[in-house]
């Protein structure tokens, strides 16, 4: 696997490719790989010849900086798990590279940001549109993946290529979760042995309200409730857990096939997400 530093390197790569007539998957990350991770890279391979890889820990997207100071970085072992996965090239900038010292510009997409994460965290989705204008504009791929689990910032990512009219297919791949149904998070990690216990409440709360949602139940208040009372027997703070259309991402009072029950908790002073789509 070949290492870039610089959008001209990154730039180059894929022109170099495209004259070779390969076609190019962009997968960003902020690193500390999991299976979550490399699930991406696989389903990438799936879709283009070349895979590049980011790693970026963006300082623009963490609200709170002690967020942003424990963000674990493991760069050897994710360029072992990258090899793995047959990534050809990984693009990992430093701060400096992506941010000068004049740098000005912010990409906010409007509207789908005020809401769930974008109130809880107030300018993030900004940090990360901004980021990822930045990575498909030197990267250019024919495709990007990204991962169900963090919905509205799939949902932030096509409004912005579409309202940019950028010419790059976006993937969406779905979440990979640990045996006990925790979606797998780098932020896992932080959590006390007993919190990651506690943490499986959460998916099980999702899994209880499609069941209900399968036995005709259809008022999202119920559904709502149901995600709560698994949760709420743990130490974690629930932040939201709303159902909502899955373009506007506006609330419903009542669910549908295809709408989606997201939720935020804070555990052990971490912040998880997780969602489920009805079906
Ligand atoms: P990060 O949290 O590292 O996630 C990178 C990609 O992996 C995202 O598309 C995310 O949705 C996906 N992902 C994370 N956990 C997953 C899981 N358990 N199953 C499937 N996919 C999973 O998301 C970001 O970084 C950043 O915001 C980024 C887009 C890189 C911009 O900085």
């Amino acid at each position: 696997m070949q290492i870039l530093r610089t959008p001209k390197e990154l730039s180059q790569t894929v022109d170099a490719c495209r004259i070779n007539g390969q076609s190019v998957a962009m997968v960003p990350t902020m690193g500390a790989l999991h299976q979550g991770h490399t699930s991406l890279f696989d389903l990438a391979h799936q879709h283009a010849d070349v895979v590049v890889a980011t790693i970026f820990v963006n300082p623009l997207q963490f609200n709170n900086s002690v967020d942003f100071d424990k963000y674990p970085l493991q760069l050897d072992h994710d360029i072992q798990l990258l090899e793995q996965h047959a990534v050809q090239f990984l693009y990992a900038p430093t701060v400096d590279t992506m941010y000068g010292a004049n740098f000005s510009t912010s990409v906010h997409v409007g509207g789908i940001t005020d809401v769930l994460e974008g109130s809880s965290r107030p300018g993030h989705f900004s940090g990360v549109s901004t980021v990822v204008a930045k990575l498909f504009s030197a990267g250019r791929p024919d495709v990007a993946i990204f991962g169900q689990k963090d919905f509205q910032q799939i949902a932030v990512i096509q409004r912005m290529v579409a309202d940019l009219d950028i010419p790059i297919q976006i993937i969406v791949a779905p979440t990979i979760r640990e045996t006990d149904g925790l979606a797998m998070s780098s932020r896992n990690i932080r959590l006390s042995g007993s919190a990651r216990q506690e943490a499986a409440a959460i998916s099980q709360g999702l899994r209880q309200a499609q069941d209900q949602f399968a036995a005709g139940i259809r008022e999202s208040e119920h559904l709502i409730k149901t995600v709560k009372s698994a949760i709420e027997p743990t130490s974690a703070v629930i932040d939201y857990v709303n159902v909502i259309d899955s373009a506007s991402l506006r609330d419903l009072s009542t669910a549908s096939q295809g709408c989606v029950i997201v939720l935020a908790v804070l555990l052990d002073g971490v912040r998880l997400i997780d969602n489920h789509i009805l079906v």
